[in-house]
C-alpha cells in the first residue's frame, strides 16, 4: 500500500540519518532503503508523484496532506528552494541517494538563489521553486556575483557552534564540519561560473570563524584550480576549515589581546598548531589530513616558522596550500593594529616570499587563480555577533 505521508516521513528520517551517520553506516543505509521502498510503492500507484511544499502546507498532487501540518521539513524544504518535488520515471537507488545529498546541502544553504529551477542529472527527480519567475540566464558578460544573493550565516553559526563544542567537550563534530564544507562547495558553484564567497569581518572574531570559512573557500578553490578530484577538494576544504581549531585551547586573554604579545604569550599562541593536531587526531581517524595541516600550516618551506621540526622534512601539499590561503586571508583582513592590505600588495608579498616561506608552484597557481577569479569574489558581510565565551571556559 502506498501512502504519500508515510513516504515523506521516511524521507525525512533518511535525511536526518544522513546528517548523523556517515557513508557506509548501516543505519544510514537502512533508512535510505526504507525511504526508497516507500517511493517505489508510491510510484506503483502514481507514475509521477508530485509534492508541493508551501509554508506549513504539504500538497500531494492536488490533495493537501493535513496529517503533515506539523511536519517541520515542509517549511525547511521550501526555504531551501525545494518547493516542488516530482519523481518522474524510474528513480534508481543511487539517484535517490544523490538527490538526498543535494537536498541536505540546500537545506543548510537555504538562502541561496531559490528562483532557479534545478534538475537532477538523470532528470528522474525534479525539484525547484514553484513557478518560474521569468528569471532568464545571466546576460552574456555579466558576472554572477551581481545576481547571486546568499549569506553564509548558517555556515558561520554552525562553525561557531562547532568551535564551542571543541572548546567545551574536546571533541570535533566531523559531520557538521563536512556539512559546512559541502555547503561552501555548493555556494562556490551557485552560478554558472565559480564564485568565491568570502566573508568580511565586521566584529572582532575571537575564534577566527570568519577567517576559517574564508580559508576553507580559498583552499577548495585552489585545489579545484589545480585540477584535484572533488573528494580531495572537499578534504582540503575540511583541512582549511579546521586549520586553526587549536586556537580554542589558547587562553582568551591571549587570543584577544590587541597589542603586541610578550614572549610568553607568543609561545602560548604558537602552540595552536600542535594543539589543533592533537584535537583532530583524537577525534577521528578520518581527520588525519586536517591534523597534518593543523600541525604544519605555519611551517615555512625553508624550515622556518613554527612548530620547529626536529628533523627537517617537506610539509604535506595540503599544508603548503593552506599556508598560502591562510596568509592571503590574514593580510586581506583588517586587524585592530593595521588596515587590510590591498589585493596587489598581498599578491606582491606572496611573490616576494615565494621559495622562502611559500611553495613557488602554489604561489604561482594562487596568483593566476586570483587574477582570473578576483572579479568573482563575492564579499559578504559577517554581521553575526560572536558566540559569547561560556562561563568558566
Ligand atoms: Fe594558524
Ligand atoms: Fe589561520
Amino acid at each position: 500500500m502506498s501512502d504519500p505521508a508515510r513516504f515523506l516521513t521516511s524521507f525525512a528520517q533518511a535525511l536526518a540519518a544522513m546528517t548523523l551517520y556517515r557513508d557506509g553506516h548501516p543505519a544510514r543505509a537502512r533508512t535510505l532503503d526504507a525511504a526508497y521502498q516507500e517511493l517505489l510503492d508510491l510510484q506503483a500507484d502514481t507514475a509521477r508523484p508530485l509534492f508541493t511544499f508551501l509554508g506549513d502546507q504539504v500538497v500531494y498532487g492536488q490533495m493537501p496532506l493535513r496529517e503533515l501540518k506539523e511536519w517541520d521539513w515542509g517549511r525547511r524544504l521550501a526555504e531551501a528552494g525545494v518547493q516542488r518535488l516530482e519523481f518522474a520515471d524510474q528513480v534508481t537507488r543511487d539517484d535517490f541517494e544523490g538527490f538526498l545529498d543535494e537536498v541536505l546541502a540546500r537545506v543548510s544553504l537555504s538562502m541561496i538563489d531559490t528562483t532557479e529551477s534545478r534538475q537532477m542529472r538523470r532528470t528522474s527527480i525534479r525539484f525547484g521553486a514553484v513557478g518560474l519567475r521569468g528569471e532568464a540566464d545571466h546576460a552574456p558578460g555579466t558576472l554572477p556575483t551581481a545576481t547571486i544573493s546568499f549569506s553564509l550565516g548558517e555556515e558561520a553559526d554552525t562553525l561557531r557552534w562547532l568551535q564551542h563544542e571543541v572548546q567545551t567537550t574536546g571533541t570535533v563534530p566531523l559531520v557538521e564540519a563536512e556539512a559546512v564544507v559541502r555547503s561552501l562547495a555548493v555556494a562556490m558553484h551557485g552560478g554558472r561560473q565559480i564564485v568565491l564567497p568570502l566573508l568580511q569581518l565586521k566584529e572582532f572574531d575571537q575564534y577566527t570563524t570568519t577567517h576559517s570559512l574564508n580559508v576553507a573557500v580559498l583552499s577548495m578553490a585552489l585545489a579545484e584550480f589545480l585540477g584535484l578530484a572533488a573528494r580531495d577538494v572537499r578534504a582540503f576544504g575540511i583541512a582549511g576549515l579546521l586549520h586553526d581549531v587549536g586556537k580554542t585551547k589558547i587562553p582568551i586573554e591571549v587570543l584577544t589581546k590587541p597589542g603586541k604579545l610578550t614572549d610568553e604569550e607568543r609561545a602560548l599562541m604558537n602552540e595552536h598548531p600542535a594543539a589543533g593536531a592533537r584535537l583532530l587526531l583524537d577525534a577521528e581517524e578520518d581527520l588525519d589530513l586536517a591534523a597534518v595541516v593543523a600541525y604544519e600550516h605555519h611551517i615555512m618551506i625553508n624550515g622556518g616558522g613554527y612548530p620547529a621540526l626536529a628533523y627537517p622534512r617537506a610539509c604535506h601539499h595540503a599544508s603548503r596550500l593552506v599556508h598560502v590561503c591562510d596568509v592571503y586571508d590574514a593580510l586581506r583582513t583588517r586587524r585592530p593594529y593595521r588596515d587590510a592590505w590591498e589585493f596587489e600588495q598581498v599578491l606582491g608579498y606572496l611573490g616576494e616570499r615565494s621559495g622562502l616561506e611559500f611553495d613557488p608552484e602554489l604561489v604561482s597557481a594562487f596568483t593566476r587563480m586570483m587574477r582570473q577569479w578576483e572579479p568573482q569574489v563575492a564579499v559578504l558581510p559577517d554581521e553575526r555577533t560572536p558566540v559569547p565565551t561560556p562561563a568558566g571556559a
